[in-house]
């Protein structure tokens, strides 16, 4: 006899309660608790477990370790932020909005795993064997060792996994799938749950990688409880707008490499296509000469990426002047305009200001500083700096330029690009080489830097 369990759960963090509670206790959010009603049946939880997959524990002397077999894909791009390849028996989470090309981009690797000879089994609760074969059409894509399988029941993906022995699995997507002895809806935070955690433990015994597809919600969470991304083991998340074909597949954790690695794909008709150098991507739209543009190489994970930042500063109507920033952190912002109000006598206070990193990344170091600053003056004074110019370097509250990690690839790319001259902290220039063709300054303050680019400072 199946006996039934109703509990609360946090959507946001898993929290669990026996009670409704209008604020979780466990991350303090407000209206996140569902009920959900379980089904618990007697008899050994997970029927369908087998005794031969568990594993035993071992002294750690007797664990084997084997040179780290990475599968590398033909698309490097994936192989980079994946931290230079798949690591077997690894969970992958792909989150992203609906229609960004998360199907498509797995099912590319797939066709390109399956060419090696690979098996590789698409696991599809969205779309019907005969959608996915119309994709597979129009990507070109054509393998025997590609499996196409439309299932949602766990139970059943398992013994399919089981019979097609697959070294690759993709599950499009986590939130369609349910097991069949948890009663809550597909997409509920615990089928969510004990889902992945089956899945994981597939990866695991069986050594296969598997990908899972989570959708986004609005406000640019992985739908379902954020308790998905602690158990898996890589969370990448594909980005981009929509009407702009280039998307963004960016690290957000990875145990097997570092995160904030970005790849860039262009979206094309016959699939998604590697950009292999994004800086230039970047810096295709840029207006040269227009006041309150700069350029900044910022490091995305190991790679350094030039990125145009645009500052709109205009006199405010408003009482309170209106400060607005995309792709920065806003706060970020407001403390440099406070630092030129201060430190340079610069009358911001009823300016408004809009920043922007053009091409919808997101920059998130300090290094980024000097170049949002020289843009917010720039827009400010209406004199464009020199389209060749490149900045680098972190902003203290003093307005001292302090000194940034990596210096030497950050100037290296500029030079790459054609850029002639890098205005850097004057602490990092030593102990390498600076690359022909640029002229690399160090400066000590923003005002020494703001001098070096305007006439009248
Ligand atoms: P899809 O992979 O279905 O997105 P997701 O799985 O993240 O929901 O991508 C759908 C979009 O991609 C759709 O708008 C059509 C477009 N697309 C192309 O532009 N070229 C292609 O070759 C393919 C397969 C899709
Ligand atoms: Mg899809």
């Amino acid at each position: 006899m199946a006996k039934k369990k109703s509990k609360f759960l946090c959507n946001s963090c898993g929290y669990e309660a026996a009670k409704w509670m209008g604020r979780c206790p466990g991350c303090g959010e407000w209206n996140t608790m569902n009920e959900e009603v379980e089904v618990i049946s007697k008899g050994p939880r997970g029927a369908f477990q087998h005794s031969s997959t568990t594993t035993k524990a071992i002294p750690i002397i007797n664990v084997d370790t084997p040179e780290e077999t990475r599968i590398v894909t033909q698309m490097n791009e994936f192989n980079r932020v994946l931290g230079g390849g798949i690591v077997p028996g690894s969970l992958v989470l792909i989150g992203g909005d609906p229609g960004i090309g998360k199907s498509t981009l797995l099912l590319q690797v797939s066709a390109l795993l399956s060419n090696q000879g690979k098996r590789v089994l698409y696991i599809s609760g969205e779309e019907s064997v005969r959608q996915t074969k119309l994709r597979a059409e129009r990507l070109g894509v054509k393998s025997p060792e590609l499996y196409i399988y439309s299932e949602t029941n766990l139970e059943f993906l398992n013994q399919t996994i089981e019979e097609v022995q697959p070294k690759f699995v993709i599950v499009d997507s986590i939130q369609t799938v349910h097991h069949p002895e948890v009663t809550s809806a597909p997409g509920s935070v615990s089928q969510v749950r004990e889902c992945t955690a089956e899945l994981m433990r597939i990866a695991k015994t069986k050594n296969i990688a598997i990908f899972l597809v989570g959708h986004v919600t609005k406000e640019g969470q992985i739908a379902g409880p954020r308790i998905l991304e602690h158990m898996v083991d890589t969370v990448l998340y594909f980005e981009g707008e929509r009407h702009h074909n280039h998307r963004i597949l960016r690290s957000q954790k990875n145990r097997f490499g570092s995160t904030n690695e970005i790849a860039i794909f262009e979206m094309l008709h016959g699939g998604l296509k590697e950009v292999l150098n994004p800086s230039e991507l970047f810096l295709q739209e840029r207006s040269q000469g227009a006041p309150g543009s700069t350029i900044v190489a910022s490091m995305e994970g190991t790679r350094p990426i030039l990125v145009e930042i645009q500052s709109l500063v205009t006199p405010t109507s408003f009482n309170y002047p209106k400060r607005m920033a995309t792709g920065v952190d806003q706060n970020r912002v407001q403390l440099l305009m406070a630092v030129l109000e201060k430190r340079m006598g610069m009358m911001l206070q009823a300016q408004d200001a809009y920043i922007k990193v053009a091409g919808g990344v997101k920059l998130d170091e300090p290094a980024i500083d000097l170049a949002v600053l020289t843009s917010v003056v720039s827009s400010f004074k209406d004199q464009a700096v020199r389209p060749t110019d490149c900045f680098i370097g972190e902003v203290g509250l003093t307005g001292e330029v302090r000194r940034v990690s990596r210096i030497e690839q950050r100037v290296q790319e500029a030079a790459k690009l054609g850029f002639k001259r890098a205005i850097i902290p004057a602490s990092n220039i030593g102990g390498w080489e600076f690359p022909e063709g640029i002229q690399v300054v160090g400066v000590e303050t923003i005002s020494d830097s703001l001098k070096s680019s305007f006439r009248d400072l």
